[in-house]
């Protein structure tokens, strides 16, 4: 039996089962009440993970969602992209709100940065590509990672070294602008006005770059609780994703090993975070996509608009492979479904439970995700429970057919309920004993 999500355990990582948005700031900032540290290991400012309470709202792009706790310390580990400028604005909002953010971020000296030039390509690239863009949130993400594998990334740490700085501004402004030169004949970027950025930028941080892995393992030691927060969602990962529509990190749980430095065998419990039906923002295929009044539907009520592009989410049933195939990778052993309110007034809730693929039946997500396109969905048709679910926090008050469907739910995926989100605050939560 897993740990009861309610307590407390010494390092914890919560991460997405669908294509995103499945609610991981709720989740985290609920289970952010018994740590003292939260990480996050992959992605950049593309992520928007929204957290209510006490009728105030914030979206967190950057920086960990424990920053909302005062007592928590964040780290933005080395397998982040930052852009700087996001990154001082996300700041600048919290601070405005009365937080103290600067003093309780540690930011690792190996994670990237993104520069005005990577999100500049990323346009150029996702205009020329046209029907065949991926439909990226235009943070700079893929053209930074692309850096990185191709080693000409600029690191954190590199902000601290005058000669090296110059030498690789100078070397990526030179063959950037090259590309918007004669590709994409676009203005050039100005190696001068990146410099003073990053210099600007650097006498901000400094104190906050810090040995993260050293601090993470230090403070386990010391007995002190850490979650780990993902970005993104399973199906978004660049390796198990629906590539080529995917982002460019390792969104799953091996994403966390390398993105913070810390051996999976460490980890106590995996909690992956599920909605109650499917999102997807941006292009890709989408099995269980339900492009007529009934997604409308779904879309309005869940007020399923990106975090933070506004762009409207494509809506669609429950599907169990893209759920199962998560909770296979990721080792997941303890489930959080949010937004089953959201369902609250259907008569029937179709879940779907098979592929048929080129007339055949396969109950196992495809590794071939260039399949994805012929798939028709194979649905099993639950009764709904016509009631709103606000207001209840205990599995015994939810009405039968609620917890027919979440018991539906875990005996498709193979995981075990730790949590059921029943609204956006922190209240409207019910902890599963
Ligand atoms: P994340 O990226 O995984 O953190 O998710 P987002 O914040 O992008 O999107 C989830 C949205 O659903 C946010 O607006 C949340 O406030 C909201 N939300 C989370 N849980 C629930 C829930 O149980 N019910 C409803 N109605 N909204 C929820
Ligand atoms: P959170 O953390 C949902 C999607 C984009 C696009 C693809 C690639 O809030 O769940 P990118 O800008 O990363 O190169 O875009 O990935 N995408 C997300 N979709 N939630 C996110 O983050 C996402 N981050 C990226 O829409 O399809
Ligand atoms: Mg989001």
């Amino acid at each position: 039996m897993p740990a009861l999500l309610s307590a407390p355990v010494p390092l914890r990582a919560v991460l997405g089962t669908q294509w995103g948005d499945e609610g991981k700031g709720k989740v985290v900032d609920l289970l952010g009440e018994n740590v003292d540290i939260v990480a996050r290991y992959q992605g950049g400012a593309n992520a928007g993970h929204t957290v209510e309470f006490d009728g105030d709202k914030f979206i967190l792009h950057l920086i960990p969602t424990g920053i909302l706790r005062p007592h928590i310390h964040c780290v933005l580990g080395n397998g982040m992209v930052i852009h700087p400028d996001s990154f001082l604005k996300e700041v600048a909002v919290l601070e405005k709100k009365g937080l103290e953010v600067l003093s309780r971020l540690h930011i690792s000296p190996g994670a990237h940065l993104i520069l005005d030039y990577h999100q500049q390509l990323e346009k150029c690239c996702e205009e020329s590509a046209g029907d065949e863009r991926i439909g990226t949130t235009g943070r700079g993400i893929g053209p930074a990672y692309a850096d990185k594998a191709s080693r000409v990334g600029i690191r954190v740490g590199d902000l601290f070294h005058e000669r090296i700085l110059k030498t690789r501004v100078r070397e990526n402004t030179v063959i950037k602008n090259r590309w918007f030169k004669s590709v994409y004949q676009q203005n050039e970027v100005s190696e001068q006005s990146i410099l003073n950025a990053l210099q600007s930028f650097r006498d901000r941080i400094g104190p906050c770059v810090d040995d993260t892995t050293w601090f993470l393992h230090q403070s386990l030691q010391s007995g002190k609780n850490i979650l780990i927060e993902s970005a993104q969602g399973t199906l978004l990962d660049i390796d198990f994703g629906t590539y080529p529509f995917v982002t460019s990190s390792n969104t799953t749980l091996g994403g966390m090993a390398t993105g913070l430095g810390f051996g999976i065998r460490k980890l106590n419990q995996v909690v992956g975070v599920v909605k109650a039906y499917t999102t997807r923002v941006g292009n890709g295929p989408f099995p269980t996509e339900l492009i007529d009044d009934t997604g409308e539907r779904l879309r309005k009520t869940g007020e399923e608009y990106g975090a933070t592009t506004g762009r409207p989410r494509r809506c669609g049933w429950f599907d169990a492979l893209v759920a199962r195939y998560s909770v296979m990778l990721n080792g997941i052993d303890s489930l959080a479904v949010t937004k089953m309110d959201v369902l609250d007034d259907l008569d029937e809730i179709p879940v779907c439970i098979a592929y048929r693929i080129h007339g055949r039946e396969v109950t196992r997500f495809p590794a071939d995700v260039n399949l994805l396109p012929d798939v028709e969905p194979v649905y099993e048709i639950l009764p709904g429970w016509k009631r709103s679910l606000l207001g209840i926090t205990k599995w015994n008050q939810l009405p039968h057919p609620a917890r027919r469907y979440l018991k539906r739910i875990e005996e498709l995926t193979g995981a075990t309920i730790g949590l059921v989100s029943v609204g956006p605050s922190r209240k409207a939560t019910i902890w599963v004993e």
